[in-house]
């Protein structure tokens, strides 16, 4: 219940169309309930009057009526009933559609918004399969659980209250036999089905096994093939489809089992109901008085027979709504991760002309220190070099300098003001960033470059194209600037690189860093990538990561990193004279 009050805010804006949606679910429930109980009357006018047309031809005749109004109202509102009931189920099943897409649209949109503000600690620390996941499926889950869920069950209770009301006016008594032995019913169903749920469950959990082994193995192909495994593979796929062919076996049956015991329990209720039904006729007719007759027996056994259908509609969606609530949940949390709060106020006025770092220490976690008293001066125009073992914090410094984190102690200074009163965006605007993982998006080439710079010409594409390296491929491509590319187009890494260098070139950041961007890369375009590097760091302040020491001896300052801390810095030659990890590295690099 509490987590339905989390469903409240979504609710607010439609009220009135959710009024509406139930108001049309009970007039057409009604009106379609209405009919057996309309056609009864008219049989019982029918079989009254035909008693009476008899009584008259035996001579103790009154009067008959002839044409029957009555049973033409009847008929006429039987009719209506039919009429009013199919309309009204089409008004509902079509505001209820709008009302939870619109909804959904909203929720949707409110997601992506949120996946979007959201810092980077947020998302990087979640995996990202599962904000898909939370877009995708849980909304889904939503929309056929939540909001159909909510009709079906209203739709339920108010099939059941005035069936429980159509009865109890037939023939009170009737309708309390009825309701003593639903329960019995019930009970056998629940036993039964309760069982069964253990297969359905081993059905399932073999059939995901099975599924997650196919996938493995066909993505694996290759090794596979080479570790000439295939055969084994098709022994290991032949024993898991036994297993599932054996668990659905157990599941079909034991779901066939379902119907003959409770249509066994239904038959012998019906049968009571018609024997007890059956004298109340007699008992009426031989009382003189028609109250119960023929029509209303057989409305009151179509009631009767339809009675149990409600109660298992909504315990089937009762479960289904457990898993659209959980999926709420998971989707209203997310909508509610914590936002990318910049509490930063001041601007970049001009330039960036110094960055500081000041006694550093940060970790992710509380509990494990990545960055140490890290202390470094980074002036305009300086090239800065980021060198050591994987995991000793290089990536780390750039998260902070980028200010996608914050430190824990000590400071970072832009211009020597305190980098947490700067305004994100102003600071991220002069910095440009190359990453080991390149980002092409699904889109001509020109929109790959012009991306983040409105309004960029062709030829300012091409220039920037031509100062990366790239220009020499992209015109090579089969529509030149207009080929459509995407990540998994056939592009090799470095080509994507060269793309990601021109995009950069464009925007002309007043800094550059370089992280790990020449990892991976393939050795044929190794070389342009240097020269397109080269020629985006030149007279740029630039901070520089890489594996291979060859780009970077040109550095001014190399920094040695070992566990966050600063072990060594000079320039190229400094550092080697030193003799120390530096020159061990680069040794070990070059011998
Ligand atoms: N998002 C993160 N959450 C928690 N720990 C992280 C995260 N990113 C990196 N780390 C840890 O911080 C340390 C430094 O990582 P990183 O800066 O990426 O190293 P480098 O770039 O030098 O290889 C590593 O131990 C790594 O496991
Ligand atoms: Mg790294």
């Amino acid at each position: 219940m509490k987590k339905l009050k989390r469903l409240k805010p979504w609710l607010e804006g439609s009220r009135l169309a959710i009024a509406l949606t139930f108001v049309f679910s009970l007039i057409s429930t009604v009106s379609k309930l209405a009919i057996p109980f309309l056609a009864g009357k008219l049989v019982n006018r029918i079989v009254e009057h035909r008693l009476a047309v008899e009584a008259c031809e035996q001579g103790g005749c009154l009067e008959v009526g002839s044409p029957d109004f009555i049973s033409f109202f009847l008929f006429l509102l039987l009719i209506a009933a039919l009429i009013v009931g199919t309309i009204f189920r089409r008004l509902f099943e079509r505001k209820r559609a709008l009302v939870g897409q619109k909804i959904i649209a909203e929720m949707r949109k409110e997601l992506f918004k949120s996946y979007m503000h959201a810092p980077i600690k947020e998302i990087d620390g979640s995996s990202k399969g599962d904000l898909v996941q939370r877009l995708i499926n849980d909304i889904e889950n939503v929309q056929n659980g939540l909001f159909s869920g909510f009709a079906a069950i209203f739709d339920g209770v108010v099939t059941i209250l005035v069936t429980i009301v159509f009865m109890f006016t037939l023939n009170w008594a009737l309708g309390v036999v009825v309701i003593l032995l639903t329960p019995l019913s019930m009970v056998v169903s629940r036993i039964v089905s309760k069982y069964n749920s253990k297969h359905f469950k081993a059905q399932a959990s073999a059939s995901g096994e099975l599924s997650s082994f196919v996938n493995e193995t066909l993505k694996n192909s290759i090794s596979v093939k080479t570790l000439g495994i295939t055969e084994d593979k098709e022994k290991e796929f032949a024993a898991l489809n036994e297993k599932f062919r054996k668990n659905s076996f157990k599941a079909t049956m034991g779901a066939s089992t379902i119907n003959p015991s409770t249509r066994l329990i239904n038959a012998i209720i019906n049968a009571t109901l018609i024997l007890l039904g059956a004298l109340f006729i007699i008992k009426d007719v031989n009382l003189g008085f028609a109250v119960f007759l023929i029509g209303d027996l057989s409305a009151f056994l179509t009631y009767a027979a339809n009675f149990m259908q409600p109660f298992n509609e909504v315990s089937d969606v009762m479960s289904e709504l457990g898993y659209a609530i959980s999926s709420f949940e998971r989707i209203d949390n997310a909508i509610h991760m914590p936002k990318d709060v910049d509490e930063g106020r001041k601007l970049i006025e001009d330039s960036i002309d110094s960055l500081k770092a000041d006694k550093v220490v940060f970790g992710y976690t509380k509990d494990k220190v990545v960055i140490n008293d890290f202390s470094l001066d980074i002036k305009k125009g300086q090239r800065i070099a980021l060198v050591g073992p994987s995991g000793c914090g290089k990536t780390t410094l750039i998260n902070l300098f980028m200010r996608f984190y914050d430190p824990q102690h000590g400071k970072i200074l832009i211009n020597g003001d305190f980098a947490e009163d700067i305004l994100k965006d102003s600071l991220r605007k002069h910095i440009g960033m190359v990453l080991q993982d390149t980002w092409i998006f699904t889109g001509t080439v020109f929109d790959n470059i012009a991306y983040g710079k409105k309004y960029a010409s062709l030829e300012e594409v091409q220039e920037a194209a031509r100062k990366a390296q790239a220009a020499g491929f992209i015109e090579r491509l089969p529509k030149g600037y207009d080929t459509i590319i995407s990540d998994s187009s056939g592009l090799s890494i470095g080509e994507k690189q060269l793309i990601c260098v021109a995009r950069l070139m464009l925007l002309e950041p007043e800094i550059v860093i370089l992280d790990e961007a020449t990892s991976n890369i393939d050795v044929r375009t190794e070389k342009l990538l240097n020269e397109s590097f080269k020629e985006l760091l030149k007279g740029r302040t630039s901070i520089v990561v890489a594996h291979r020491l060859s780009t970077i001896v040109s550095s001014d300052l190399i920094v040695v990193l070992k566990d966050g801390a600063i072990i060594e810095q000079g320039n190229h030659e400094t550092l080697l004279k030193k003799k120390g990890f530096y020159y061990d590295l680069f040794n070990a690099q070059f011998n």
